[in-house]
């Protein structure tokens, strides 16, 4: 007669199957948030603003033009307007960007291009230092934000200085 005891049960090698298929799918759940615990820097939002530089120092706002006219990294030419004569095609999805320099505090603006969501859940503007709640995330943009803190300094420092009125 065989000795069935010393078998291996089916039963139990599918549930052994499952619970390590189970820990492995943790695992992967788990990955995602570490990589962007390392990429992205931690930031205070008091009030609707990020008061303090992402990088601990202030961009620069030629290096923030260039970022909000290219049609690859910014894309806020998409749905935004400003003053901006050199280019052709501009959005009117959103408001004019001439002025905000004086509409809204630094901090505010901060907080605007990192994450518009928190002040508008509604928004149609992408969030720019914030992975979160993406979802078919091109692959070029997969696990990064954006645009770099130090991106952002440069396009907050850069919209700092639009103050003349629309
Ligand atoms: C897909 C469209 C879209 C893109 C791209 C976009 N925005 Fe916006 N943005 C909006 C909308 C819509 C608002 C209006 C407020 C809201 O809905 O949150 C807004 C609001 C703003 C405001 C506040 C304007 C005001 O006077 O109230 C600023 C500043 C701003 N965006 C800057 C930018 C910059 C800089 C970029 C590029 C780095 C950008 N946006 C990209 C749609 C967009």
């Amino acid at each position: 007669m065989p000795k069935l005891g010393s078998k291996r049960s089916p039963v139990k090698s599918m549930a052994d199957d499952l619970s390590t298929m189970a820990a492995a799918l943790a695992l992967l759940a788990i990955i995602p948030s570490q990589v962007m615990a390392q990429v992205l820097r931690s930031y205070e939002i008091v009030g609707d603003a990020i008061p303090q530089p992402l990088t601990g120092i202030r961009g620069d706002p030629v290096r923030g033009r260039a970022i909000v006219v290219d049609r690859q990294r910014g894309l806020c030419l998409l749905c935004h307007a400003g003053p901006f004569p050199e280019q052709r095609f501009q959005g009117n999805l959103a408001p004019e960007l001439t002025g905000v320099g004086t509409r809204w505090s630094e901090g505010q603006l901060r907080l605007k291009i990192v994450d518009s969501r928190q002040l508008n859940p509604a928004t149609i503007m992408p969030p720019y230092y914030n992975m979160d709640g993406l979802v078919r995330v091109g692959r070029n943009w997969q696990d990064k934000p954006v645009l770099s803190a130090e991106e952002v300094e440069d396009v907050v420092a850069f919209l700092k200085t639009l103050t003349e009125t629309p």
